[in-house]
């Protein structure tokens, strides 16, 4: 009943290990809170960034890492991420709705979160800083009230992130995808 090899391939953290750009924040089609946006991405080469056309400012905290603290007008807008082998692009509405686009929410940008809380430079390439990331989120979140929400035993649970993406995402509680898709990773539903 439980396929471990599929998750595996799926979600193994290779598997954006691509050449062309990715914007991994926000998402693309997504509704986001009005005030300051977080975009993360990557892009080898000669990196670019443009908001509506125009380069906005970000840094690389290492090779290939695109990090930029936008705060876009209300209304319409497009990023543009521009590298080697290509470019991602994501449309977004910065406000509360806008046709059937989803809401992007965050991980909440709590004071004592950056991406070095999660991350870190290792022989010069963006890595974790651990090799699992559960001990950096129980550092905050309790592990004894888990059964509540969690079907799971912690063993199963140990990698948060096969589950949440910090970054962001447009499923309630930071889901990686819809409920029904995320299960049938590991279960063979009917
Ligand atoms: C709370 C933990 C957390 C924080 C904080 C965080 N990340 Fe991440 N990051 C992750 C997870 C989880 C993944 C996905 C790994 C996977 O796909 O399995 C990831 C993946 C990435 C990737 C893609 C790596 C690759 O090889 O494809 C980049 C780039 C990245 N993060 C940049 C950032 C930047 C820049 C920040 C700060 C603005 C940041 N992250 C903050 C957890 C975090
Ligand atoms: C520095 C403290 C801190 C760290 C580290 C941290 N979190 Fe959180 N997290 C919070 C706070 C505060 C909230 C908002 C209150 C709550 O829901 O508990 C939150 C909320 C959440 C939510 C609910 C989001 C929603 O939309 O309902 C999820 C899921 C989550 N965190 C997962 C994680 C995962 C997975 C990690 C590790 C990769 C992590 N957190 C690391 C403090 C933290
Ligand atoms: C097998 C998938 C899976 C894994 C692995 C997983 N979670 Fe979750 N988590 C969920 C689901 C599903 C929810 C419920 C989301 C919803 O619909 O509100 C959830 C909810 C949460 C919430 C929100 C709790 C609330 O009160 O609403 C937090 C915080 C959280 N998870 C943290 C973590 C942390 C930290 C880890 C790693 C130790 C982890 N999760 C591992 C699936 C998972
Ligand atoms: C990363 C792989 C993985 C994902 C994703 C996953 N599961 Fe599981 N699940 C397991 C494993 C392994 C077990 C057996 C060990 C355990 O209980 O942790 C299990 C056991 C269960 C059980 C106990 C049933 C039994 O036969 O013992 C339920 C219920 C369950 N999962 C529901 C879900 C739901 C609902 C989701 C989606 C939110 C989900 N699972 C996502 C790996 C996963």
């Amino acid at each position: 009943m439980v396929r471990f090899g599929v998750a595996l391939l799926l979600l193994s953290p290779g598997a954006f290990a691509e050449d062309a750009p990715v914007l991994f924040a926000p998402m693309n089609e997504s509704v986001v809170a009005p005030g300051n946006l977080r975009v993360v991405g990557k892009a080898g080469g000669k990196a670019e960034l443009l908001l509506d056309g125009k380069a906005a400012r970000f840094e690389s905290p290492a090779p290939g890492v695109v990090h930029a603290e936008l705060n876009p007008a209300p209304g319409l807008h497009e990023l543009v991420l521009k590298g080697e082998g290509g470019e991602a692009k994501a449309a977004f509405f910065s406000g509360k709705e806008h046709g059937d686009w989803k809401m992007f929410r965050p991980h909440p940008p709590i004071p004592g979160i950056g991406c070095d809380t999660c991350h870190a430079v290792k022989n010069g390439e963006w890595a974790f800083k651990r090799a699992t990331l559960s001990p950096v989120c129980h550092t905050c979140h309790d592990l004894a009230a888990f059964p509540k929400v969690h079907t799971h035993n912690t063993g199963t649970l140990v990698d948060c992130q096969n589950c949440h993406y910090p970054h962001g995402s447009t499923a309630k509680g930071n889901l990686r995808a819809a409920r029904d898709v995320l299960c049938r990773q590991c279960h063979d539903l009917q």
